[in-house]
């Protein structure tokens, strides 16, 4: 099956800091739930995505690196911060920044997964962007694995980690934080009882 793969163009599209945008995938990333606010922001149709790889919305600045570090995370049964440029069905961006859930059978075996996304602080974006077209650029010419160790450098230099690295530039306890949070474990909550039926989707914060 192949999938639509929208031209870039370098316009932003702004996220309301109230909602949140959730999607769950099977273990390979193939996307079976999306909610309303994805469908809003990424301009696809729910019925357009169920079945497509999550790499649909990936943006061309996006180094492979930060994926692979996510991968390497959540496979792992960790949750990760992540921060992603994502391209809309339109060809414009958006910023957003994700927590992930993993959920697992009753063998404990890892079946799929919940991917939580807000609009990512402009701070954030900042701090990111310019290391991010650094990795990309090292990515064309080296390939991933040296984007990986010049990454390696880079937080070693910090003296700190990737999760380190992700959660202090998302982390500030502000009311916004706070306030996502709740709304995050109410709708894991809800989901879980309901097995997929996710009713609180799409709940305003304030
Ligand atoms: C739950 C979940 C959510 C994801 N969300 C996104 C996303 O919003 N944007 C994105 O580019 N990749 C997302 N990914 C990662 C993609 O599966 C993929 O690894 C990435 O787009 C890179 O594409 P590539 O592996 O084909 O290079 C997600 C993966 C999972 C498991």
């Amino acid at each position: 099956m192949r999938f639509y793969r929208p031209l870039p163009r370098d316009e932003e599209i702004n996220i309301s800091s109230k909602k949140i945008i959730v999607s769950k995938t099977d273990i390979s990333g193939r996307i079976l739930y999306v909610n309303d606010y994805f469908c809003t922001v990424s301009g696809y149709e729910a019925s357009e995505v169920v079945g497509a790889p999550h790499s649909i919305l990936r943006h061309p600045d996006m180094p492979r690196a930060i994926f692979y570090l996510m991968w390497q995370s959540i496979q792992n049964g960790d949750n990760v911060t992540a921060i992603v440029k994502n391209l809309a069905k339109s060809g414009k961006y958006y910023w957003v920044t994700t927590d992930f859930e993993i959920h697992r059978d009753d063998m404990g075996r890892i079946e799929s997964y919940i991917a939580f996304r807000r609009a990512a602080a402009a701070k954030a974006i900042e701090a990111v962007e310019e290391l991010y077209a650094q990795l990309l650029l090292i990515e064309k010419k080296h390939g991933m694995l040296a984007s990986l160790v010049y990454l390696k450098g880079y937080l070693n230099e910090r003296d700190t980690t990737y999760s380190e690295f992700m959660d202090g530039l998302v982390k500030p306890k502000s009311l916004m934080e706070k306030l996502f949070s709740l709304m995050k474990n109410r709708f894991y909550h809800t989901s879980s009882s309901n097995n997929n039926n996710y009713s609180d989707r799409d709940r305003e914060v304030a």
